[in-house]
């Protein structure tokens, strides 16, 4: 009888200490982080200087400033009304906006609001130079559906520099619609933007902005200007608005063990039906919206966001508040894509040999229009990729300002769910064709580019004039 209790204790003795022991490890493994990671900094909202509901009046200062983004190293920086990128402007449809900026650099600048579409001369690209310690003012209506856009320099020569060492920040448009849908939408708390950038960091801290496009050890991956930082979510529906701002890297991006989460938003606004997705694909200057539901899981619990096979950052879920917002299955009617033969149709070959870069084989003049057309008439643009690259060519996004299109065919395929809403950038991979039905809306003179800023930088870029 003995010998069998005394087994029975020790066993009862070791598996309760084996209990404890795994508890520990558990909550150790879930609430500690990395003691030197960070928390995710929201962009601040840009504070509207108008009384007037259907006014905005807003002020922008592109200036100097530094950042320890490693510690005890300090880079020198660029950003909008502080060290390092800029506030987040939040317009409504139908709005007026007035915005002023100021160049506190000792370089010219200029700013394009990218997806917004606006008249030629309120674009901000190549032409609306803001000399060192000049101003720009200008206005617009706004006038189009609620989207994730964002703003950053254009100059002719300088786009990529300046936007590496700092200069992008988000526009939110809103409208009635999407409001109507309930979706999450507290700023920063359950509708949380990540702006995305790869940077190379120098072992002096400096910024070294990589020119053979290829990773190296001393890359990081920021976002909202913080490497691999961590974000407290409530244990709910959380709607992200992530934007690549990288001048050239692509990410895929996951969740740690697979997680789904809804694709809701593209580019230029909502898509008609949420889309459920488990990895993404995100050239230079695409943005999506997804909606993460993180209800069913434990208080306490890390989720992991990654690229490829990096972890970029941290999310753990908090119990902070009982959610109200909705995921409705139809999110927007969009106009559907009709073509007819009579349609103008344009083609542009971007390609790459070497260290030069063209489209229709021309590098970028600021003194040529390349292409004309009228306001208000759609068109099929058809544009193919032909790198002859050592290692098969890399595939480009394709951005044109001013408007917004659609997707007609990749490859001659009806493109994916998800790439059926609206659009500004599209990547092209090497030997692709895309086909998209596109209009301006204003007069002016519009850019269509590469968006890897150093393709930009080097001449994958033309001007179309619409009268
Ligand atoms: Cu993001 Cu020519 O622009
Ligand atoms: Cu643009
Ligand atoms: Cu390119």
């Amino acid at each position: 009888m003995r010998p069998k209790q005394s087994a029975l204790q020790f066993f009862t003795i070791i598996s309760l200490f084996l209990v404890l022991l795994f508890g520990l490890f558990y909550i150790l493994t879930q609430t500690t982080l990395d003691k030197n990671q960070q928390k995710l900094p929201i962009p601040i909202l840009l504070e509207d200087m108008d009384d007037n509901p259907d006014v905005s009046v807003y002020q922008l200062v592109a200036q100097q400033g530094t950042m320890e983004f490693l510690s005890g190293k300090h880079t020198q920086t660029l950003g909008y009304n502080g060290s390092y990128l800029g506030p987040t402007i939040k317009v409504k449809n139908g709005e007026l906006v007035n915005i002023s900026v100021k160049n506190q650099l000792n370089e010219e600048t200029t700013v394009h609001w990218h997806g917004l579409v606006v008249p030629g001369e309120a674009d901000g690209g190549p032409h609306q130079v803001i000399t060192p310690f000049g101003e720009w003012e200008t206005r617009f209506i706004i006038d189009q559906p609620a989207a994730t856009l964002w703003y950053h320099p254009h100059g002719w020569g300088n786009t990529a520099s300046q936007v590496y060492r700092g200069l992008a920040g988000l526009i939110l448009v809103e409208d009635e619609a999407s409001k109507a849908l309930n979706l999450p939408n507290q700023y920063g708390v359950d509708d949380i933007p990540l702006v995305i950038q790869d940077r190379s960091i120098s072992s002096l801290g400096q910024f070294r902005r990589n020119q053979h496009m290829m990773r190296r050890s001393e890359d990081y991956i920021m976002i909202n200007g913080v490497i691999h930082p961590y974000v407290e979510v409530n244990k709910g529906k959380i709607r992200f608005r992530i934007l690549n701002a990288s001048n050239e890297m692509n990410l895929n991006l996951y969740l740690s063990d697979n997680k789904q989460f809804h694709q809701i938003a593209s580019d230029g606004g909502l898509l008609e039906e949420a889309v459920i997705r488990n990895s993404m694909f995100l050239s230079p200057a695409e943005r999506v919206e997804v909606i993460v539901d993180f209800s069913t899981l434990k208080v306490g619990t890390k989720v992991t966001l990654r690229n490829g096979r990096q972890d970029i950052m941290t999310v753990i879920v908090r119990d902070q508040f009982e959610d109200t917002s909705q995921l409705p299955q139809v999110l927007s009617k969009i106009e559907n894509t009709v073509t007819d033969s009579l349609m103008t149709v344009r083609s542009f070959v971007l390609s790459t040999m070497g260290n030069t870069v063209a489209i229709n084989r021309k590098s970028f003049d600021l003194h040529r229009i390349d292409e004309t057309t009228t306001t208000n008439t759609p068109e099929i643009w058809e544009i193919s990729v032909n790198d002859h690259m050592m290692m098969g060519g890399q595939g480009h996004p394709f951005h044109v300002h001013g408007t917004q299109f659609r997707i007609l065919a990749r490859n001659n395929q009806p493109p994916e769910k998800y790439e059926q809403g609206w659009k500004d950038t599209v990547f092209i991979q090497n030997n692709e064709t895309v086909r998209i039905l596109i209009e301006f809306k204003f007069k002016g003179l519009y850019m269509y580019h590469c968006h890897i800023l150093e393709h930009e930088e080097q001449g994958m870029m033309g001007q179309i004039l619409v009268e």
